[in-house]
């Protein structure tokens, strides 16, 4: 099946956001677009499951939260990575932007919910992911990018991540380690 064109999908947010130069680094079989309303047919959770576990809340519920997402302006970008042959999701990330009352009313820029298709790993589509977020996050005027790398994924896939190694990947995608995060688990 070709690709859906961008201009005939409901978009989470505008396609101008996505990086030209993420778009002309990808691989040419590749495409990057902001998430659509009909992106769970295109395989979203399935990606998302080597990240955590998915139970799959059904098509309508997808799009409701889909909706809820959209409700909220200027504060949810998913991005995903589509291999053009199939139409069918290999990446995917978040940014969510938080409106501090700090920093002169700044914004920061958090990174959640990278996953790559574990087929496609290791060909750079993480790294477009993260400079695709990283540009939307400069562009909307964030004064700093973060995220946390959790380290209870290492007790759901224990084969699949190590920390170490995932501190590596994001360090080449420019980030450093700084700081810590402190969790209360419900
Ligand atoms: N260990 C060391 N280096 C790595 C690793 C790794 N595990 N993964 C990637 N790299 C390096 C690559 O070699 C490459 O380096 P190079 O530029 O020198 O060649 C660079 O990082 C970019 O790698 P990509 O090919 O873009 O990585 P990939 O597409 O495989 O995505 C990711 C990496 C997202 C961690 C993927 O392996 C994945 O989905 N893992 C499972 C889910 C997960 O852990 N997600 C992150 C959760 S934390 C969060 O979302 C904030």
């Amino acid at each position: 099946m070709p690709l859906t064109p961008n201009t005939e999908l409901d978009l989470l947010f505008p396609d101008s956001l996505i990086s030209g130069d993420v778009k002309r680094a990808l691989h040419q079989d590749l495409h990057i677009r902001p998430l659509a309303s009909t992106d769970y047919n295109r395989g979203h959770l399935s990606v998302l499951s080597v990240l955590t576990e998915i139970s799959d809340p059904g098509e309508a519920a997808w799009k409701a939260q889909f909706d809820a997402l959209r409700a909220f302006p200027e504060t949810y970008y998913v991005v995903v990575i589509l291999d053009r042959a199939t139409d069918k999701i290999f990446g995917v990330g978040t940014l969510v932007v938080e409106r501090k009352f700090t920093r002169g009313l700044g914004k920061v820029g958090h990174i959640e919910d990278i996953a790559v298709d574990k087929a496609q790993q290791g060909k750079k589509i993480g790294l477009r992911i993260i400079n695709a977020l990283t540009y939307i996050s400069e562009t909307l005027g964030c004064y700093k990018t973060i995220l946390n790398c959790s380290e209870s994924n290492l007790i759901i896939y224990p084969r699949l991540i190590d920390l170490r190694r995932k501190l590596a990947f994001y360090e080449k995608c420019g980030f450093e380690k700084k700081e810590c995060e402190m969790v209360y688990q419900v």
